[in-house]
């Protein structure tokens, strides 16, 4: 598949494009240290909140705590800096089968889609810290935008609309990661281009995997949820923003 191919199902969900403005912004050399280290951090932020999905609502006890175990290592580099990255890539694999909850009507396909998934942005984690090492640049602290914070705030607080509504949010935020890889890829140094449209298919996949989840769960159409949301997130890319970042909307 053409990377047009990949991206019109994209363009055609994401309410906006990323405006110019950001992606000139996004381009300057002094922005790449601190727009890698956002990547690399979001990257472990999706693994983070696919797991919580996991254990929230599909397994039992003991595979919450496996699973809990699998992802420390991720952590702990990042929030103790402890541990050497390069030992990281080893420790992308689940030790226990992951047993699904009887109870939950929707598990196996949660914690299908959910395991590969976390499986995915854990290699491309390890894959931003070789690119970290390629350009020389060092792991330093970002702090979180506004925009999945801006999201989430317009979910529900009942089950399970919290469940479909978070399912939404986490398509709309693989969505825009995928377009704006596709927005950065042309402008960047090629061997950092290369990886960005690596990380396309994955991406464009994450988001219709979210989509699909948030629908076999509702027992209602859930177009209106998604426009509702797709217009909150356009918000958020299109106002001004002036805490630049990957997410971030128009510079200000
Ligand atoms: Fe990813
Ligand atoms: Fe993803």
């Amino acid at each position: 598949m053409s990377t047009s191919e990949l991206l019109s199902p994209i363009m055609s969900f994401l309410k906006c494009e990323t405006p110019d403005s950001w992606v000139e912004e996004a381009i300057k050399p002094e922005n790449l240290p601190m727009l890698i280290v956002d990547h690399l951090i979001c990257e472990l932020k999706a693994a983070q909140s696919a797991m919580f999905l996991i254990r929230k609502y599909a397994v039992d006890k003991d595979s919450a705590n496996t699973l809990l175990e699998w992802l420390r290592p991720f952590e702990q580099y990042i929030y103790k800096r402890t541990g050497d990255w390069r030992d990281l890539a080893a420790k992308n694999t689940l030790t226990k089968a992951v047993i699904p909850k009887s109870d939950s009507r929707y598990g196996q396909a949660l914690i299908d889609k959910m395991v590969m998934l976390i499986k995915e942005e854990l290699h491309h984690f390890y894959q931003v810290l070789e690119m970290m090492e390629h350009y020389g640049i060092e792991y330093r602290s970002v702090g979180s935008s506004r925009y999945a914070k801006g999201m989430l705030t317009h979910v529900k607080t009942h089950e399970p609309e919290t469940l479909i509504d978070k399912l939404i949010c986490g398509a709309y935020i693989e969505a825009r990661s995928c377009e704006r890889f596709a927005k950065l890829a042309p402008h960047v140094d090629p061997h950092l281009g290369d990886f960005y449209v690596s990380l396309l298919r994955s991406e464009a996949r994450h988001y219709q995997d979210y989509l699909a989840l948030a629908q076999s769960i509702s027992a209602d159409d859930i177009s209106e949820k998604v426009e509702y949301f797709g217009q909150v997130e356009a918000q958020l890319i299109l106002s001004d923003d002036s805490d630049f970042k990957f997410h971030s909307g128009q510079p200000a």
